[in-house]
């Protein structure tokens, strides 16, 4: 007899999608295969015509809390991830105060452990700030550090190349990855003044004032710095064509490093934002056309080998506002990251098994959370996204789990999405639902030994 068999679905197991049953006990997967040879269950969930796939692991999330809690605060950033498919969420340093040191881990961990759903992991920061804390807080159980070559919500420092250099020094010795924005500010600090100065205030003027070449230089500089201190790195949201080509030159440098890009920047472009100005306003910006081709071809050849989402909540006065500089950067998107992307799938984009690599997998391996989580497996963590395959459905704002929830994603026609949530076994959404209990969620403990390229 065991806690849970989930029935009948058709389960995303390695690089095939076959019928499978899947018994679970104490929160792990113990069998998969044919019921006839699975042990009698106390609970059965019958997932005919539904798809089972691994939880999203969603490695880029920002909950604000401690600090901004007006924007997003634990509980409500981890509904949105239950009710979006999404198992485990790391999240981002930059709140108040930033993570910077044990004190201020142990005051974030309280709030994630009281109020998440699903499974959390924290970022620490690396800067000058940090650069005494390093070796404590990885003694902590850190999910990872991140590094932020450029401005951020919480006006956190951006490091200097001294600071970076010490820190990857350091995080290699501890055997840690660290993420990074990678972005060049001095040059768009310098645009930005001109454009102000010609008193421009457009949508497009923030896309403008970030050319391609920031990302560029600066996914060179981090990966020259990366590969001499032997450290691992990730570079977090990759926006264009020429950031990818510098990913491909580190990676045949040999750099140890990894990296994700956001459904934004696959699927919007100059239309959205002139039609949605600063509601798509982000750092880095969105560029479109060929950049989210040179993106989708990434994903597909393995040059970056994980979607995540940057889910960064702000106001809808904060989104909104005629001048462009005046908008805070950063949109929600942990809700609509799997039915936007099952959508790409079934329009023949990628495979449903292309999509678990990118959403689950990958990520699980980098952050060094594999066997545990990541895939469908005996052993693993019971964490399923139970999804319909089936429907026809618009995306609406008002039906989000997010503090504050003005998407640009509203209104957007998509063909899937999860329908049922799974913890560790829990049910934290039924039914489109959201159920879980605040305080469900885990910390998780990544294996750093374990770790591998995504
Ligand atoms: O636009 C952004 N907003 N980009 C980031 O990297 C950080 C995020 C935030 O924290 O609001
Ligand atoms: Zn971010």
């Amino acid at each position: 007899m065991v806690d849970l068999i989930i029935a009948g679905g058709h389960a995303v197991i390695g690089d095939e999608v076959v019928q499978a049953d899947i018994a679970v006990d104490a929160g792990r997967i113990v069998a998969v295969g044919a019921l006839t040879g699975l042990p009698g269950a106390r609970k059965v969930i019958d997932a005919e015509g539904l798809h089972v796939l691994p939880g999203a692991i969603d490695c880029h999330v920002h909950f604000r809390d401690p600090g901004s809690t007006y924007k997003e605060n634990w509980r409500t950033g981890s509904s949105a991830a239950a009710a979006g498919g999404v198992t485990t969420v790391m999240d981002m340093p930059n709140t108040d105060p930033p993570t910077a040191n044990p004190e201020a881990l142990a005051r974030k961990r309280e709030r994630a452990a009281a109020l998440s759903l699903v499974d959390w992991g924290l970022y620490g920061v690396l800067d000058s700030s940090s650069l005494p804390h390093l070796e404590a807080l990885a003694g902590e159980g850190i999910a990872g550090f991140k590094c932020f070559m450029t401005e951020n919500t919480g006006d956190l420092e951006s490091p200097d190349d001294g600071v970076v250099y010490e820190g990857l020094e350091r995080l290699a010795r501890l055997g840690v990855r660290c993420s990074v924005h990678a972005e060049n500010a001095a040059i768009m600090q310098h645009r930005r003044r001109q454009f102000i100065e010609a008193g421009r205030t457009d949508a497009r003027a923030h896309e403008e004032s970030r050319p391609e070449v920031c990302e560029i230089e600066a996914i060179g500089r981090v990966t020259a710095l990366a590969q001499a201190a032997r450290a691992s790195v990730h570079i977090a949201h990759v926006s264009s064509a020429g950031g990818v080509q510098a990913i491909r030159h580190a990676l045949a440098q040999g750099v140890d490093m990894t990296a994700e890009t956001c459904p934004h920047y696959l699927l919007f472009g100059l239309p959205e934002i002139d039609s949605l100005s600063g509601m798509v306003r982000v750092n880095p910006p969105i560029r479109g056309g060929a950049h989210a081709d040179a993106l989708w071809a990434a994903l597909l050849d393995g040059t970056i080998g994980m979607i995540a989402t940057d889910h960064a909540p702000h106001t809808e006065e904060e989104k909104r506002n005629p001048d462009i500089w005046q908008c805070c950067r950063g949109m929600i998107g942990l809700e609509t990251q799997m039915p936007v992307m099952l959508t790409e799938s079934q329009r023949g984009r990628m495979s449903l098994p292309e999509y678990v690599r990118w959403s689950a997998l990958a990520p699980a391996r980098a952050w060094g959370l594999y066997p545990r989580k990541g895939h469908i497996g005996v052993g693993a963590d019971a964490d399923f996204a139970i999804v319909d395959m089936d429907g026809a459905y618009r995306i609406d704002q008002s039906a989000l789990h997010s503090l504050n929830r003005i998407s640009p994603w509203h209104g957007r026609f998509v063909t899937a999405r999860p329908v049922h949530t799974l913890v560790r076994g829990n049910v934290v959404m039924w039914d489109r639902r959201v159920v879980g209990e605040p305080g469900w969620g885990r910390g998780i403990a990544p294996d750093w030994g374990r770790r591998s390229h995504g």
